[in-house]
């Protein structure tokens, strides 16, 4: 009895120290002006929620409080925005004060001068590095055979086998990226790279605890040694005076850039075009293989087109310009991959002032989450929106409407969206054209928060 009434003393004593807390929580961030929602607990606030259910949790709090609510998540108090036409305003307003959110962790192992680290100015410059090196003239002429020749290798023997496709699409993203940024030496780096690459987006992904043995500590490890990689290249070029046709070699040539790059900012250059087409192409392409498998209409249509390819083509043909310009459905595939899987769930920003949007006022340092992924499953834009329907996409108006935000929009909008499409499509040309596969079975795909199938995803693979 007296056992009893001390677990029901203790239990009444726990309750009214939660409710308190989460009260305090709440009265802390009452400020006039802010949009309505909840901030769950100190320090942890609705992060445990948010991880755990996800897309519902997000969708319950819309039915809450409507399409622009206040949260606190991953660390930080958070606006999260659903609504399209906000989302547009908000991408659209860098110079108004809403520059990028991405953690301070994130940045750190990415470097200073990482293109989500910079705004302004320096901002402006660095695009306009990139944006010449992936321009669709520097696609047609110089990278696209090397993506032809790196896919051609890459998916070689392929056949009788069992393959885990999550493996090879990463090793794929990264290793065909690294012979468009640096050609001639790509194959001798690749295998000390590859490591080091894979560890360094594994701790931008990983709690930031700097501790012996954490993921966190080891990525700045792997950051190390990924710099002491670049800089040796910068420097045997600098010594050999040789002209590189490559991304790195045209980062180099100060005759290229309005603005000369020191070599600091060339090696967190190479790190940002590594890194930020990684993890998407990869995953679409990971996503489009178990898509296609599920559906065999789809597959049949795409093959058509890549048979349809080789057959104006000798065998060993590279795909060119033109070839990969005629690939309308495989355009549609990977768009439509994008969409259903949500492959990209948002995109983050924070207000470097206090500053009203929406008749709300947002207080300075707060993050905005810009939540994209509903709009991808919105049956008055995607009618049947969970049915994968590549032919939807063949409407080309589809892929420039306000609210098609894949690659997002604004001044931050995916510098690299042909060039991800145009990779993407090539290892399908090659993979389709050549091989047949089935699923192993059993290995699960979880699509919150990242896309990826926590112990790989594997198939069968035969000659087509
Ligand atoms: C299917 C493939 C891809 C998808 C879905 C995708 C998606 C995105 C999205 C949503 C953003 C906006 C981030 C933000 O607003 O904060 C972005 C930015 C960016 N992407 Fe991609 N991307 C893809 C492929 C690539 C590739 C292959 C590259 C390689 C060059 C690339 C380079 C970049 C860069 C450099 C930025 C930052 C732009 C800036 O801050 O000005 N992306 N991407």
């Amino acid at each position: 009895m007296a056992l009893f009434l001390l677990s029901y003393i203790l239990f009444f004593w726990v309750c009214l120290l939660c409710t308190a807390l989460l009260r305090w929580n709440e009265l802390r961030f009452n400020k006039k002006g802010l949009p309505p929602g909840t901030m769950g607990w100190p320090i942890f606030g609705e992060t445990t929620e948010f991880l755990k259910q996800g897309p519902s949790f997000m969708k319950n709090q819309r039915s809450r409080f409507g399409t622009f609510f206040k949260s606190h998540i991953l660390g930080c108090p958070t606006i999260v925005s659903m609504d399209p036409e906000l989302n547009r305003y908000i991408l659209m307003n860098e110079s108004k004060g809403l520059i990028p959110g991405y953690p301070q962790s994130m940045l750190d192992i990415l470097g200073k001068c990482n293109i989500a680290a910079v705004h302004g100015s320096t901002h402006k410059y660095m695009r306009g590095a990139l944006l010449s090196l992936i321009s669709p003239t520097m696609i047609r002429d110089q990278i696209l055979p090397k993506i032809d020749e790196f896919m051609r290798s890459h998916l070689t023997n392929w056949a009788d086998q069992v393959i885990d496709i999550q493996h090879k699409s990463k090793e794929m993203a990264f290793l065909s990226a690294l012979k468009q940024i640096s050609g001639t030496e790509s194959s001798s780096i690749s295998q000390t790279f590859m490591p080091e690459f894979f560890q360094l987006v594994l701790g931008t992904l990983s709690l930031p605890i700097d501790l012996p043995g954490t993921n966190y500590r080891r990525a700045f490890q792997a950051r190390k040694n990924i710099v002491d990689i670049i800089r040796k290249l910068i420097e045997t070029r600098k010594a050999s005076k040789e002209t590189h046709l490559d991304m790195l070699g045209c980062l180099m040539r100060e005759e290229n850039n309005k603005h000369t790059l020191s070599d600091e900012e060339i090696i967190d250059l190479v790190i940002t075009l590594l890194y930020s087409g990684y993890e998407t192409v990869s995953t679409t392409s990971m996503v489009a293989v178990k898509y296609l498998h599920d559906h065999p209409l789809v597959l049949n249509e795409l093959r058509k087109e890549h048979l349809e390819i080789r057959a104006r083509k000798n065998a060993e043909d590279p795909i060119n310009w033109e070839d990969y310009k005629s690939m309308k459905f495989t355009r549609a595939v990977i768009f439509e991959t994008s969409r259903l899987a949500t492959i990209v769930n948002g995109v983050l920003r924070k207000t470097t002032k206090e500053m009203e949007i929406n008749g709300f006022v947002i207080p300075k340092g707060w993050r905005i989450y810009v939540y994209t992924r509903e709009v991808n499953y919105d049956p008055y834009l995607y009618p049947d929106p969970y049915t994968f329907n590549p032919w939807r996409w063949m409407d080309k108006s589809l892929e420039s409407q306000n609210y098609f935000l894949i690659f997002s929009g604004g001044t931050r909008q995916c510098p690299g969206k042909e060039l991800g499409v145009a990779e993407i499509s090539t290892f399908l040309h090659y993979f389709v054209t050549r091989y047949r596969w089935e699923e192993i079975g059993g290995d699960k795909l979880v699509k919150f928060p990242r896309v990826e199938a926590p112990n790989g995803f594997r198939i069968r693979v035969s000659s087509y």
